[in-house]
């Protein structure tokens, strides 16, 4: 059945608003990376549907970066949203990362964040969506050569042309949110959040807290190792992300399956999934954060959908401290030379 035009009884989700002046959004947002890079080969046809499943169920958000597999995962989201339901259509809000320099080996070599440069990626990114507008537009990482002053000034120009709705951040520390706000009003920070990296607590959260600056977090389940579907004799295609994170490798990777098993008994006592203890514990967190799950296959959808009926009182969260304290991972997020990318972590 063609649905294209059908007006559709989807469902609706709670919502969020990311910051004081964002959008309002379904509490958890569909991350679509993995549909296109970095986790191996994915199923065109799945991954399809499982927008389409995600949209049906009440999700608003669908982040997205041009670079994930170079303007493929854009193409992926046009498509899915053009052979989806009309209300669904018109219900959803794209989140979209720009700035990433490649190579066609599919290397990255840096990070424009130019005005100029923002413009060009921004009207790249509007063709391959088929869209008229970003709802919200970040640059990916802080180019080290471009104050943030300007990039951001540049998305500001963007707004006020109606080709964005809203600026965002991405894996910046305090100070660059700072500089960042008194630009003009910034709607969210997209950074790493989870039970096993908890570095924005200290300053980063704070801040954004006092700028009226949501979160959308992602890595929530930490690229897959806390899913509780991971396992250390599972064999990464070449390429795929986890097999150069440090936290994947070796000893380390050993040590962090054993704090999974550990949060495995704590969710079995809760009846729900390692994975949904993970997100439900994100979720938690505060009103002001929204998780994205990087579901590529409905299944991995439902079970991550499944964490909204899980309710984390204060005996659980003391169990899930117990089981995954803070600090407690092996390894690093990134590489080190990715790690050097990251404005939140200097
Ligand atoms: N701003 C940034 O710097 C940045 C960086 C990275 C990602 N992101 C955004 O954040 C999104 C989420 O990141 P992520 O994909 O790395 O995070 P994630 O949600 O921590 O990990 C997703 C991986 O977990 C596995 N998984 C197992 N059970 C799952 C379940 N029930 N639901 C979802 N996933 C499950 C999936 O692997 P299998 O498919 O193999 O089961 C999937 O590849 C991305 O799609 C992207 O939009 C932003």
């Amino acid at each position: 059945m063609d649905t294209t035009n059908a007006h559709t009884t989807a469902r609706t989700l709670p919502t969020r608003r990311l910051g004081a002046t964002g959008p309002e959004v379904s509490v958890l947002g569909l991350g679509c990376m993995g549909m296109s890079a970095l986790y191996g080969e994915a199923d065109r046809a799945e991954s399809i549907a499982t927008i389409h499943a995600a949209l049906d169920a009440g999700v608003t958000l669908l982040d997205t970066g041009d670079f994930y597999g170079m303007g493929h995962n854009e193409l992926l989201i046009d498509e899915a949203l053009r052979t989806a339901p009309a209300g669904a259509r018109e219900r959803a809000l794209t989140s979209v990362k720009f700035g990433a320099l490649r190579t066609v080996e599919g290397g990255f070599t840096g990070y424009d964040g130019r005005p100029a440069a923002v413009k060009n990626f921004a009207a790249y990114s509007l063709q391959r969506l088929g869209a008229d507008h970003i709802d919200v537009y970040r640059i990916a990482r802080v180019d080290p050569d471009v104050p943030i002053e300007e990039t951001v000034g540049a998305i500001a120009e963007l707004v006020e042309a109606g080709h964005v709705r809203h600026i965002g951040l991405s894996e910046v520390g305090a100070d660059t949110l700072r500089r960042a706000a008194a630009v003009a009003p910034i709607a969210d920070l997209q950074i790493e959040y989870s039970l096993i990296s908890r570095g924005i607590e200290e300053k980063i959260l704070p801040t954004a807290r006092e700028l009226g600056i949501g979160i959308t977090a992602y890595g929530v389940l930490s690229r897959g190792l806390i899913s509780g579907h991971f396992s250390g004799d599972r064999a990464l295609a070449p390429g795929d992300f986890r097999g150069m994170s440090p936290r994947f490798q070796g000893e380390n990777l050993r040590h962090n399956l054993d704090l999974v098993e550990r949060l495995r008994e704590v969710a079995g006592r809760k009846g729900a999934t390692v994975a949904q203890t993970a997100i439900a514990w994100v979720l938690s967190r505060g009103e002001d954060i929204v998780p994205l799950v990087g579901a590529r296959r409905r299944d991995r959808l439902g079970e991550a959908l499944g964490a909204l009926d899980v309710t984390l009182d204060a005996a659980d969260l003391a169990a899930i401290e117990e089981a995954v304290p803070a600090g407690a991972a092996a390894g690093d997020r990134y590489p080190q030379a990715q790690m050097a990318h990251l404005d939140s972590e200097h």
